[in-house]
């Protein structure tokens, strides 16, 4: 299967690198953050090898890696980086490509770009990764508008956290997108545990070009 698919969410912390490394290692893909702004606490790179148990061949390397853990856009500043949306160009890999945004998708790269606005020139399709937790549907239907206004294919939602099963179906009939599964809270969280919560609750089919 080849298939370049970028995960992007509600909100930063919901989820998004647990559910990438899920993703990209029951595809046995690629995973790509182009900018890590934040080394202290372990990349988000880092984070997906431990999690999806992939080798480090499978991680591709940042186009950027910025120090402090805030917005792209200021994070380079703060380092005197100049980020060259040139650069945030996909990979080419053999096979299934992840790649993780930051944040949410109205997130600035520069002062000039929006993640958003990159998604919609590579034409990628996303998953939205949102939680279930209370608020949920108001920063879900803001994020499907977002995308849709830019012309961002959807694959659907992931979400992440307890069922609230009232949430989830709202946010799915109001905003026109697919249901793609949950992920549980998991404890522990590790490698084992999520290939098998993305297996129980995921179809692999959902996710096929
Ligand atoms: N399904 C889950 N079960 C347990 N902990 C989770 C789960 N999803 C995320 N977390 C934890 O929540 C925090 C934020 O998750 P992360 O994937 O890094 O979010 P994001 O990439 O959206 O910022 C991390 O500490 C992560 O380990
Ligand atoms: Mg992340």
């Amino acid at each position: 299967m080849n298939r370049t698919i970028v995960v992007t969410g509600t909100d930063t912390d919901v989820g998004k690198t647990v559910f990438a490394a899920a993703l990209v290692g029951a595809l046995d893909g690629h995973y790509w953050k182009p900018v890590q702004a934040g080394l202290d606490d372990g990349s988000d790179s880092a984070n997906v090898a431990a999690f999806s148990g992939l080798t480090a061949a499978h991680i591709l390397p940042e186009a950027y890696r910025l120090t402090t853990p805030c917005s792209p856009h200021r994070a380079a500043e703060i380092d005197g980086v100049t980020i060259d949306p040139d650069r945030l160009i996909p990979p080419q890999v053999e096979g299934p490509l992840v790649i993780e945004g930051a944040g949410g998708m109205l997130v600035p790269v520069t002062r000039e770009l929006l993640y958003a606005d990159l998604f919609a020139r590579w034409r990628l399709p996303v998953v939205l990764v949102a939680r279930t937790a209370l608020g949920t549907i108001n920063h879900s239907l803001l994020s499907i508008e977002a995308l849709r206004s830019r012309g961002i294919a959807i694959l659907g939602v992931a979400f992440v956290g307890d069922a609230v099963p009232d949430s989830e179906a709202t946010i799915i009939a109001m905003g026109g997108v697919k249901r793609l599964g949950r992920l549980p809270y998991l404890d522990p969280l590790d490698r084992g545990t999520l290939a098998d919560a993305f297996a129980a609750n995921f179809s692999l089919a959902d996710f096929a070009p």
